[in-house]
């Protein structure tokens, strides 16, 4: 019976939404929610998209189904994205959509346990929440390594680069493509090198969750991990979102990418994906990646679609300065924030710090203190990193 059931562990990003909502103070400040808000804090359709939309109730003239892989524009328009078009990589890799970059981790997951049996998945501490369900969720076993240090705000890289000689060549190891979930910190070109290094020796394959690609340096710097590991590597898996940097979070727009050695390798791991993409969900929605594919094939969409993406980035960066800035007076050096990248940002205040904004300074984060910059604006930052710097010795 379902009476029988144990009442389940409250979802602790749903109850922030709750409490937020039940704040009725003018000042209140949502820096919860993983979504990127503008200068007026609303999370607009992207002119791009709109554009595309018009377009594809214009000429759409069939919704017919599409095979498990879903849409070909959008999956050959992804590849490019992450290798550029003239690549090996681009050659030697297959893309399979999926909903969302959920979708991309829950499928490249299920394929784990076809191309690595028996493998185990090391993942960064901290990592998004996420990561352990959809693990969980698809039987592997986790190991976790080392990644970031919320007392000093800077990578545990040392501690990292130990852990991961433990890595086997049946095993897996789970990367940030940038802008690191919850941390903000990213590794930099020698970081890269060294764990293309380590994977190189030990022959343990590496899986890129790339949420945020565009949000951190530039489209093209954003892809340096990937581009080296597809360079140096034999075979790479890569999840991807279209989430954040398309704006269409509830469309569910992401893609699951592969690298074999060759083109004929990765034929074959393609046709390992198909029935498991049709057991989960048979096929992904297309309306997301008819719009994706539709602007990144139109070089002007594109073009504008950059400028785009660029006008969200350095407004995240602006933000990170202005509040590092104003933290100033703190009893904290906050000034590594600024050398961090993307939403998110892992303050490192207690429990009773983070109740004290919320129930006081009408300030909400989750409780790890994981802060949402893009929630702060021009007109909040300065109260708002006050707020903070009061609280950061409770
Ligand atoms: C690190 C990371 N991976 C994957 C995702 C999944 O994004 P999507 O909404 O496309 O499923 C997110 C979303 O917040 C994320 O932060």
């Amino acid at each position: 019976m379902f009476s029988d059931l144990a009442v389940p562990k409250a979802d602790p990003i749903l109850g922030l939404t709750q409490l937020f909502a039940a704040d009725s103070s003018p000042e209140k400040v949502d820096l919860g929610i993983g979504v990127y808000k503008d200068e007026a804090g609303e999370v607009p359709v992207l002119a791009t998209v709109k554009a595309a939309e018009r377009w594809l109730t214009e000429t759409q003239m069939s919704k017919r189904y599409f095979s498990s892989a879903g849409n070909d524009a959008f999956n050959s328009a992804t590849r490019s994205l992450l290798f550029g078009a003239q690549s090996d990589a681009f050659t030697r890799s297959r893309t399979v959509q999926a909903p969302g970059g959920t979708g991309a981790l829950r499928l490249g997951m299920d394929f784990l346990r076809v191309a690595r049996p028996g493998g185990r998945v090391f993942i960064p501490t901290p990592t998004w929440t996420n990561h352990g369900h959809l693990l969980a969720a698809a039987g592997c076993e986790v190991v976790n390594y080392p990644y970031y240090d919320v007392a000093t705000g800077k990578l545990r890289f040392d501690a990292m680069m130990e852990a991961l000689q433990d890595l086997a060549a049946k095993d897996v190891l789970l990367l940030h493509g940038c802008c690191h979930n919850p941390s903000g910190a990213d590794l930099d070109a020698d970081g890269w090198r060294a764990i293309t290094d380590t994977l190189g020796r030990s022959g343990a394959l590496p899986f890129v969750d790339l949420a945020y690609l565009g949000f951190a340096e530039g489209l093209e710097e954003d892809t340096y991990g990937i581009r080296l590991l597809a360079r140096r590597l034999p075979e790479v898996v890569i999840a991807s979102s279209y989430s954040k940097n398309f704006a269409l979070y509830r469309d569910r727009v992401g893609a699951l990418t592969i690298v074999g050695a060759n083109a004929a390798d990765s034929d074959r791991a393609y046709e390992h994906l198909m029935p498991l993409a049709r057991a989960l969900w048979s096929m992904p929605p297309d309306h997301g990646a008819a719009v994706v594919a539709h602007v990144l094939g139109d070089a002007l969409l594109a073009a504008d679609w950059r400028q785009e993406l660029a006008e969200m980035r350095t407004r995240i960066n602006m933000i990170r300065a202005l509040l590092v800035k104003h933290l100033g007076g703190a009893a904290r050096d906050y000034a590594f924030l600024s050398r961090q990248r993307g939403m998110f940002a892992l303050l490192g205040l207690s429990p009773e710090a983070v109740r004290t904004l919320r129930e006081e300074h009408h300030v909400h984060m989750t409780g790890t203190s994981r802060a949402n910059v893009a929630g702060l604006n021009i007109a909040n930052v300065e109260r708002v990193a006050r707020a903070i710097a009061s609280v950061s010795d409770l």
